[in-house]
């Protein structure tokens, strides 16, 4: 899997989804603080600094960026995701991974595409499969764009996240293999 990839969204946007650099970390940091303001898909309270901003999109992970394909210079991001090992070691094989696409290009098939893309670079990466960890039960979109990349619930924490309003939601994990055949190599 070769980035940059140069793609339409359903109503003919052109996107270009390629590595993300430390001269994105502002980009992701503004959008990211958005989806924080949303309140429904990611456990921080409060937008993060650069610094944090680093250290959770970027630091030890494969960080990808789908911009606006319009200019020389990649200057609007309408999403992107981040990949990494999820445990170290003897379970580094299975890879952890976080979405986000900007609310103004949702519905446009930017997230599909993201996952694709990533369930795609993640085989050729070596991985054997890919876990979310923290799927908010409530979050009915992403749980179905998930279902729709083939991915499929294995556990569920009781009450894992504690809303705004102060009612609770649980927390869903889900998988999705990336080997046909479970064997060990
Ligand atoms: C989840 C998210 C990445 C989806 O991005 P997107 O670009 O809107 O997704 P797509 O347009 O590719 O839609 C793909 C599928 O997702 C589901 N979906 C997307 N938006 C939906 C909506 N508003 N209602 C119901 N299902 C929806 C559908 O199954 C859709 O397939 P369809 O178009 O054939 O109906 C986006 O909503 C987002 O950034 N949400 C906030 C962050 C988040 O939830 N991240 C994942 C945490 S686990």
């Amino acid at each position: 899997m070769q980035f940059p990839v140069q793609a339409r969204l359903k109503d003919g946007t052109p996107v270009v989804i390629t590595q993300a650099t430390e001269a994105d970390v502002p980009a992701f940091q503004a959008l990211y603080g958005l989806i924080v303001q949303e309140g429904w898909s990611y456990p921080h309270q409060r937008p993060l600094t650069r610094e944090e901003t680093y250290a959770y999109w970027f630091e030890g992970k494969t960080t990808i960026g789908a911009f606006l394909d319009e200019t020389e210079a990649n200057t609007e991001l309408l999403g992107g995701f981040y990949l990494k090992p999820n445990w170290p070691g003897r379970a580094r094989f299975v890879a952890n991974a976080g979405f986000m696409v900007a609310p103004h290009w949702r519905r446009k098939g930017l997230g599909w595409l993201l996952g694709a893309l990533m369930l795609r670079h993640a085989r050729d990466m070596g991985y054997r499969g890919v876990i979310f960890n923290l799927v908010f039960s409530q979050n009915h979109i992403a749980r179905a764009l998930w279902e729709k990349l083939g991915f499929v619930t294995v556990g569920v924490i009781p009450q894992a996240i504690v809303n705004d309003d102060g009612t609770c939601q649980d927390a869903i994990m889900m998988y999705r293999s990336l080997i046909a055949d479970p064997g060990c190599p």
